[in-house]
């Protein structure tokens, strides 16, 4: 994608008065502001709807950046080294004199850091002097958004300004992983964690119980787009629209598909455009397909399960 200097400078213009805007990224889009400043901060949980609970994540440029405000170790170097800039956050220890804004962090000793790919807000990052706190562009609870005309149906005018990035290349948001002892992932995400675990060449737990949430990524109803979603389904009921993983023979107007050959990245990609379409087209409910339990795919089911608790 051609990158256009002059909607960079408006949106650092924007920033730079700490207003909040909308970013694109390489898994989805993200709503972002000065995360040195208590005032972008506050700004950012209110459009969302975010309870204040639940901390934001931070944008850096690189890691050079990030060393002002947070603690490193081996495994963290050695992931950042092979996925970063990509689709991978790292909970970190804060040092004491970091300039982070309390709102971010919820007044935690840790923080969520992630190093966007996007061309577009790395070439942003480069020309403002702080990292940018930015959940996903999208209302609390609800689908992310893929597409810069997904936050303006989310937000409408409220967001000052949405710096066009075509549709997110991954489409899934980052793996979480927990990174300061025993590595932990979070939340399942764009990046394998069998590529992960290659790197470290160690045990990696993934957190499961939900009614112990330290990332509220896993909070049980969420990435949901607003009507009912089942699981797994053989038999179609009346009026539903039927999602399924590759295209069909059969062809009826409420069939949808989510890769025409059932490839598990391409799924990944049309995952939130399509049930937002589905949204769209006025069905009142969706039956989902089974989806391959591998790779990607356990993502795409992570989030299809959380969004079927409606
Ligand atoms: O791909 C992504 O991660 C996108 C793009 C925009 O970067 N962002 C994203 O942000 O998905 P958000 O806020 O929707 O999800 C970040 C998750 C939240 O569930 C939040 O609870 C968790 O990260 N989080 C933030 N700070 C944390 C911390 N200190 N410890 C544990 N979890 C944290
Ligand atoms: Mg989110």
């Amino acid at each position: 994608m051609k990158i256009n200097l002059a909607n960079i400078k408006k949106a650092q213009k924007l920033l730079n008065k700490s207003e909040c805007v909308a970013i694109p990224t390489e898994t989805v889009y993200g709503l972002a502001g000065n995360a040195y400043s208590d005032i972008a901060c506050k700004k950012i949980y209110k459009l969302k709807k975010r309870p204040k609970n639940n901390p934001l994540i931070v944008h850096y440029l690189n890691n050079q950046i990030l060393k002002k405000d947070c603690k490193f170790n081996s495994d963290f170097l050695k992931l950042y080294k092979k996925f970063c800039p990509g689709p991978i956050t790292f909970i970190l220890d804060l040092k004491k004199n970091s300039k982070i804004s309390k709102i971010v962090t919820n007044k935690k000793n840790t923080l969520a850091v992630r190093f966007p790919k996007h061309p577009i807000t790395r070439n942003l990052l480069k020309n403002i002097n702080f990292p940018l706190a930015a959940p996903s562009a999208n209302l609390s609870s609800k689908v992310s958004s893929v597409s810069s005309d997904d936050v303006r149906d989310d937000f409408g005018k409220k967001v000052k300004y949405i710096l066009e990035g075509g549709k997110s290349s991954i489409g899934l948001e980052s793996t979480i992983i927990d990174i300061r002892k025993k590595p932990k992932i979070l939340r399942l995400g764009g990046l394998e964690i069998s590529a992960i675990k290659k790197i470290l060449n160690k045990k990696i737990n993934i957190h499961k119980n939900s009614s112990k949430i330290s990332s509220p990524g896993q909070f049980k109803l969420h990435y949901s787009p607003g009507i009912p979603i089942r699981l797994n389904v053989k038999q179609i009921k009346k009026k539903e629209a039927y999602l399924s993983i590759k295209k069909l023979k059969q062809n009826k107007q409420n069939f949808y598909f989510l890769s025409k050959s059932g490839n598990l990245k391409e799924a990944a990609k049309n995952l939130y455009s399509t049930l937002r379409k589905i949204k769209k087209d006025k069905y009142k409910s969706i039956a989902v397909c089974k989806i391959p339990n591998k790779g990607l795919g356990k993502t795409i089911n992570d989030r299809l399960k959380r969004a079927s608790k409606f």
